[in-house]
């Protein structure tokens, strides 16, 4: 029986890493909670490397609108102001969970020009449908 579980957490591990790779985006990652994380902001670190510190909250994004190049590579850091959120990027298959006290970190790279909507895909409210925000790619 040990056998057995240490060989499916074996290949559940080679399944999360193949996806990472082929998505392009990293394996989620929990950084200890710090009050700066909770400041909305876009940081340019070079031409490619951006960070977003990204809020979320009963009921929009902030950031809302993110401005980025093509090409462009991303760490966001999310956290929420009230309740669990979630943060969905279609195009990119990105899913991330906004937890108020904790930050999740994910890399993402956005390699094609476009608009990529932002959407709660975690049942916060009543206002749920209309928590979106996008990211535009040029
Ligand atoms: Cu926030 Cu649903």
């Amino acid at each position: 029986i040990m056998v057995l579980t240490g060989i499916t957490l074996a290949i559940f591990m080679v399944a999360i890493l193949r996806s990472s790779f082929t998505y392009a985006t990293g394996i989620p990652e929990c950084i200890p909670y710090d009050e700066s994380f909770t400041q909305p902001r876009i940081e340019k670190l070079d031409d490619k490397l951006y960070q977003i510190f990204a809020l979320a909250q009963m009921w929009s994004f902030e950031p809302s609108e993110i401005r980025l190049p093509v090409g462009a590579e991303v760490d966001i850091y999310l956290t929420s102001k009230d309740v669990v959120h979630g943060l969905n990027i279609h195009d990119v298959s990105l899913n991330m969970m906004a937890v108020p006290g904790g930050i999740n970190k994910e890399t993402v790279t956005f390699k094609k020009p476009g608009v990529y909507k932002i959407v709660c895909h975690e049942y916060c409210g009543s206002g749920h449908q209309h928590m979106m925000g996008e990211i535009i790619v040029n």
